[in-house]
């Protein structure tokens, strides 16, 4: 018997296709009605505090199809561009959930959260008694909800010494001996080819400097290429499969994590239905 998916859980139609993260002119936020909302009182407007993912404990402001006005909407009516900070996406979750259950990890660590989105990695990091966050996300209505989640997870009084944010593109600065973090998380940020080589490439250099580096992905096709293209397309069938191993000629990622994610979140990202948190050796 054919199944039906209600619509209910379907992706918002404005989700869909993966775009290059490269936003050098990031528009502002304006609707029409709401203009006189700042972007932090609108991210609050839009979203609703959604306990729906891998790592519970953390609420989250998402959006969700109880958001039914930009769940619903077309890409041309959203009041943010590409308000991607307001999913909490399945590789993300895996490297939040790891870190959670593995926080000796982060402990005591100067910790940056590439690629940020709603900060729910680093805030992850923070729960699990790291030493410092940085957020970081070229979109600033990102750093706006993280700042609204961090509220929401630890109430008003966080230290601010332990919080930076940065909306700099870092991937394209040389790592440097004074490189300002121990360990850099990454949720999901592989998911278009060219974008993927270079954030790669990137952490195979933070990694050659002796800093830890964990990143969660649910198996894009756009991590498969890189990874077979940087092995001359003798991993692509393997990494399809998900080993526990990864290795080519200048990268050697080793799976530390293997979540099966929640049936909503599966029909949400198209039918991933596992996530997985990886390191580079
Ligand atoms: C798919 S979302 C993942 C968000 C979050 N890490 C998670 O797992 O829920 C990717 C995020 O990366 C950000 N991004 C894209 N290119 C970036 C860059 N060069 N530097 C920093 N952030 C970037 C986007 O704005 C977006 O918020």
């Amino acid at each position: 018997m054919k199944r039906t998916v209600t619509t209910f859980y379907t992706p918002p139609p404005w989700l869909t296709a993966f775009k290059i993260f490269k936003k050098e002119n990031v528009k502002m936020y304006s609707l029409s009605g709401t203009t006189s909302l700042t972007q932090n009182e609108a991210v609050v407007n839009e979203t609703e505090i959604s306990r729906c993912h891998l790592t519970p404990e953390l609420p989250l402001r998402l959006i969700t199809p109880q958001c039914s006005r930009l769940w619903h909407a077309r890409e041309d009516e959203l009041p943010f561009p590409d308000p991607f900070w307001a999913f909490f996406w399945p590789g993300g979750q895996a490297v939040a959930r790891y870190v959670l259950d593995c926080p000796g990890v982060v402990k005591g660590a100067r910790v940056l959260d590439l690629g940020c989105g709603g900060g729910a990695v680093g805030i992850a990091a923070l729960a699990a008694a790291a030493a410092s966050v940085t957020f970081n996300d070229v979109d600033p209505v990102a750093l706006e909800a993280v700042a609204e989640n961090l509220k929401l997870n630890f109430g008003e009084d966080i230290s601010m010494e332990r919080v930076t944010m940065e909306q700099k593109n870092l991937i394209t600065d040389p790592i440097t001996e004074d490189f300002a973090w121990d360990v850099v998380l990454v949720g999901d940020v592989l998911y278009d080819s060219e974008f993927a080589a270079e954030v790669l490439a990137w952490l195979t250099q933070v990694r050659c400097r002796g800093i830890k580096v964990f990143l969660g992905d649910p198996g894009r096709s756009s991590f498969r290429d890189v990874t077979a293209r940087l092995s001359n397309g003798g991993l692509q069938e393997a990494t399809r499969a998900a080993p526990a191993e990864m290795i080519t000629e200048s990268l050697h990622l080793i799976r530390v994590g293997k979540y099966a994610l929640r049936a909503d979140t599966v029909l949400e990202n198209r039918g991933f239905s596992s996530a997985y948190c990886w390191t580079l050796r």
